[in-house]
């Protein structure tokens, strides 16, 4: 492992956001009462890696990319810029934060503006960061650059164009070039390539895991899709309900997956060969049964009440995390020494 791969660019430790539920009325039953969209969320990104965030639907995986691009304040916990505790509410401290941590949407198509062009949008990204250059010319070079790691080329060719008049994957391609303006070291990648066609998802992925070794990026990639995160991350996390679940090489945790939840990941999602083909290639939440109310979620180990695994205790102790391999951790009581892990399981 390179010498800057071993060190965390951000890190979020004990990380927590309660959204309050706000009671209409006389529904005094429900003041106070707030949803548990994450809690306790422990992780580091590392130059140069990719770390996919796992989870199905509701599970807490934007609030988390939220937090960590600083666009929501934090219940709890610490999010720490090269080991530097940092919160920061807009302003200049913002802007300089993003200068370092760029996020990336689900939709392109929202996130840039039907009435500019992509000259517009990238160069109004490049002053905003201080790398438009000085001359016309050094914004044309700029210009040409950015297009040209996003594989949009020649750049004449597109940025003259308007959102509506690339395709979707192109879009795509001009955020990305976008994040880039602002030379980030994180990437904060939420579902970037579930909006779009299936056919054209992998040349995405491709151009990210480039950038990322380019440009020596820590990525967080998240996503439904398991598959994807088996080709294209180093680490996987498992979010379950607000809480991380499992970790660990990508390769291990989703080869011998060893917490009841991501086995139930695996079995609902598509064949990885899927991918690029024409199937669907997120997991089927209909197989995954029903999320628990994050209004009141179930004590002890927040899965329980759907895991064909659960015993006593896992009703009302929350299990820690628990050294499954020198590769991967689960937070279940099944790995805990004092408890017989299930017949034919690891
Ligand atoms: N601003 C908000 N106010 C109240 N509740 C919120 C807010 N944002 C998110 N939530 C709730 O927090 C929980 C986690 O939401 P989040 O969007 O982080 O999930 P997700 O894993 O990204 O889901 P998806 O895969 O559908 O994008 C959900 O129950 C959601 O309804
Ligand atoms: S802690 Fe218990 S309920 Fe939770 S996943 Fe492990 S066995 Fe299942
Ligand atoms: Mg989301």
């Amino acid at each position: 492992m390179a010498p800057e791969q071993t060190t965390a660019v951000l890190e979020a430790e004990g990380l927590t956001k309660h959204f309050p539920v706000r009671g209409a009325g006389r529904d005094v039953l429900r003041r106070g009462a707030a949803v548990h969209a994450v809690d306790d969320v422990a992780l580091s990104l590392h130059r140069g890696r990719v770390t996919a965030l796992v989870g199905e639907s509701g599970s807490g995986k934007s609030t988390v990319a939220r937090l960590l691009a600083q666009l929501q304040t934090r219940t709890g916990g610490a999010v720490r810029l090269h080991g530097k505790d940092v919160t920061v509410h807009g302003g200049r401290r913002f802007r300089a934060y993003c200068r370092s941590v760029q996020l990336i949407f689900q939709d392109p198509f929202a996130s840039l503006n039907p009435v500019h062009t992509v000259r517009y949008h990238l160069t109004r990204a490049l002053r905003v960061h201080g790398h438009a250059g000085r001359t016309a010319r050094e914004l044309e070079e700029a210009l040409t650059d950015l297009l040209g790691r996003v594989r949009l080329t020649p750049a004449e060719q597109y940025l003259a164009k308007f959102p509506h008049e690339l395709s979707g994957g192109q879009r795509q391609r001009v955020a990305i070039a976008r994040a880039l303006a602002a030379r980030p070291e994180v990437l904060l990648a939420d579902e970037p390539v579930s909006m779009l066609d299936v056919s054209i998802r992998l040349g995405v992925l491709n151009l990210l895991r480039d950038l990322k070794e380019q440009l020596s990026l820590a990525v967080l990639y998240i996503t439904h899709d398991i598959a994807s995160a088996r080709y294209f991350a180093d680490e996987t996390l498992v979010m379950y309900a607000g809480r991380l679940v499992e970790g660990g090489e990508s390769e291990t945790v989703t080869q011998s997956p060893a917490h009841p939840y991501t086995r139930l990941l695996i079995d609902s999602a598509p064949d990885p060969e899927r991918i690029g083909s024409a199937q669907r290639a997120e997991l089927d939440e209909d197989d995954l049964g029903e999320p628990p109310s994050l209004v009141t979620p179930p004590a002890g180990c927040r899965f329980h009440p759907r895991c064909p695994h659960a015993m006593e205790r896992c009703t009302t102790e929350l299990p820690p995390r628990f050294e499954v391999s020198g590769k991967q951790w689960a937070a279940c009581w099944l790995y805990d020494n004092g408890s017989p892990a299930p017949a034919g399981e690891s």
